[in-house]
């Protein structure tokens, strides 16, 4: 989604924005823009695409000596991803620029009243208004003063940055359910939608939350709240570095990520084992035995893969904790009026910890005195921060917009997060003690899963043609294969579903022919004959199967054209290693289609506007 970027300090601001906006790149987007300020003047480029189109217009070297510039990645809402519609937006007089990540829900009826007092609007955007709104109240008023009154009139989410023409030594940003920070160098400031975009200057930063808005320096900074207050804020430490975010020799993020699962799985459960007493601790649930007791029912609420997460989380709580869950897509959530009690516990997972739907259902659920947990990877993300308690997974940054590592560390916290639950309830030691050795192996077991990339390679070259796909699993294996078949439609843009395998007579069915390449999580468990009757249904209709079968297994071949082994483990741990041919089968057909891998069409990372 959009990125935005402000830098003011003592380099080349041209380049030092151009190059944090590559590394929002992943965020998704459709067109880029950059305002400089070179001696005075405020010089605009902006154009729809990649960014190398808009570098190719900049010329950097004539902007050395530029200090001060704002730049955007803008991924369309409000008008098509052309270049006036890309941003900074200027007010009439162009001198001041807006960059701005976020909807204006009420940007037609302002926008009315804006035309009427005579602005001109040079673009089809929402975002537009804000700078124009900007502009009538700074004819009275100083410029913090007018932002502050033009965003009491602005409905909706937004982080800005302002650039003026006239104050050319500070930038004022503002944000309101759009993630933005604060990064704090040495003389330089750089103000970005994620800490990527900042890590090469500093990692000391400062959080901006909902309602503040900053003016910024080259050498400090104030934060204030709607009212002029001022806030005293702490500075954080981003705890990784720019290596991190770096393919390190792969072809793509997504294929580098996708081998970094051995480790990150081991980041997930790293230090949270008390192995002797085959329990787990995690502190950050800031739960006490009593909360715990008082826990009647489990609500998870998620989007995307880490949707698919929770309906892991479901099966596994309720076989092993036995707490009832339900699990909730976060934008249904928010808009209806769900039946909360006390009793209830609601966790929200989240890679990002911005996505802007499972924020809102966050906040909704609190609202109503609910206790919130999150389970998060970005540290200090706007979900980690608002929930009372949470897990991070730890898996690192994750680039690629199909999310691999965070999906398999997401089910490793949620695999502890049962046991800290069931040995409280039912679950034996020995059984808790099983499940913790065969978790302890786990990183090793991916590694010979991982092992299989050039057979999964051949395969990919076998089907990458085809036009659709089926994915079918059942119980912990079927949020498999709604994530096999999630992965493929995003990166590949082939049609593919994912059903629980007998759910597969009850339509899906129709569709088997020559043609359509199944793919059956068919892993040795105890409806594992089940599901080889469902492997006899497709096969009987002339359907293609690839099968993810448990090494050993010789039968399968019985039924499946195309084998991929991986190694046994215990049940509440197969999804970890059940989904990494999937990513990796993805992955490939994704490449043998010439698809970009790494930045899908349409798709964003973090999707921070309902
Ligand atoms: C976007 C991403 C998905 C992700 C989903 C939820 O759609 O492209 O990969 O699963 O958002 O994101 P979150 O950061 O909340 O896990």
């Amino acid at each position: 989604m959009c990125g935005i970027v402000g830098y003011i300090g003592h380099r080349n601001a041209s380049l030092v924005v151009l190059s944090s906006l590559k590394r929002l790149e992943y965020r998704g987007y459709d067109s880029a823009g950059i305002v400089v300020n070179c001696d005075g003047n405020l010089l605009s480029w902006k154009k729809a695409g990649k960014i190398s189109a808009l570098e190719s217009i900049v010329d950097c070297h004539s902007l050395n000596e530029a200090r001060v510039a704002i730049g955007h990645t803008r991924w369309a809402t409000h008008g098509a991803p052309t270049d006036e519609n890309a941003h900074p937006h200027s007010d009439c007089t162009g001198e001041l620029y807006i960059i701005h990540n976020g909807i204006i829900e009420n940007y037609k009826d302002l926008k009315e009243v804006l035309l009427k007092r005579g602005h001109t609007f040079k673009s089809e955007t929402d975002t537009e208004v804000v700078v124009h709104l900007v502009e009538e109240y700074h004819k009275e008023l100083p410029l913090l003063d007018a932002v502050l009154h033009a965003l009491s009139h602005v409905e909706g989410s937004y982080a800005i940055v302002l650039m003026s023409k006239k104050e050319p030594e500070r930038l004022i940003a503002a944000r309101k359910g759009s993630p933005m920070i604060l990064g704090i160098g040495d003389g330089e400031m750089v103000i970005a939608s994620d800490a990527s975009a900042i890590v090469d200057y500093t990692r000391n930063v400062v959080y901006l939350e909902d309602g503040e808005i900053i003016e910024v320096k080259r050498d400090g900074y104030k934060v204030y709240d709607h009212k002029k207050n001022g806030i005293a804020k702490n500075i954080s430490l981003i705890d990784w570095d720019i290596e991190s975010i770096s393919k390190h020799g792969f072809d793509h993020f997504m294929l580098k990520e996708i081998f970094e699962q051995p480790d990150t799985i081991q980041n997930a459960f790293r230090g949270r084992v008390i192995y002797d007493e085959a329990r787990v601790k995690l502190d950050g649930l800031k739960l006490q035995d009593e909360d715990i007791e008082k826990i009647e029912r489990i609500i998870f609420i998620a989007c995307g893969t880490s949707w698919h997460a929770a309906l892991v989380a479901e099966y596994l709580l309720e076989e092993y904790a036995r707490i009832p869950v339900e699990v909730e897509y976060a934008s249904e959530f928010r808009y209806r009026k769900p039946v909360l009690k006390k009793g209830d516990l609601v966790i929200t997972i989240s890679q990002s910890g911005e996505t802007a739907d499972t924020l809102a259902a966050l906040r909704e659920a609190k609202s109503k005195g609910v206790r919130v947990l999150g389970i998060t990877n970005v540290v200090g993300s706007t979900i980690a921060r608002e929930s009372d308690g949470g897990v991070y997974i730890y898996a690192g940054p994750e680039i690629g917009v199909a999310s691999t590592k965070a999906f398999t560390s997401q089910i490793t916290v949620i695999v502890l997060l049962t046991l800290f639950f069931a040995r409280r309830k039912e679950m034996s030691f020995v059984e808790g003690k099983v499940i913790l050795d065969d978790l302890l192996r786990l990183p090793d077991l991916a590694k010979r899963v991982l092992d299989k990339n050039e057979e999964i390679k051949t395969i990919a070259r076998v089907y990458c043609e085809s036009r659709n796909f089926l994915y079918l699993g059942r119980g912990l294996n079927f949020p498999v294969a709604l994530e096999g078949a999630l992965k493929l439609k995003e990166i590949s843009y082939i049609h593919a579903e994912g059903y629980p395998a007998a759910e597969m007579k009850h339509g899906p069915i129709a569709l088997i022919d020559a043609n359509m390449p199944v793919v059956f999580i068919a892993t040795k468990d105890e409806i594992y004959s089940k599901v080889i009757s469902n492997m006899e249904e497709v096969r009987a209709r002339s359907g293609r199967i690839i099968a993810i079968a448990t090494e050993g297994d010789l039968t399968i071949h019985n039924y499946a054209d195309h084998v991929i082994y991986i190694p046994e483990t215990h049940k509440a741990l197969v999804p970890i290693l059940s989904v990494i041919p999937l990513q990796l089968l993805s992955y490939h057909i994704a490449v043998l289609r010439g698809c970009n891998v790494d930045q899908p069409r349409n798709l964003a990372k973090s999707v921070t506007v309902e």
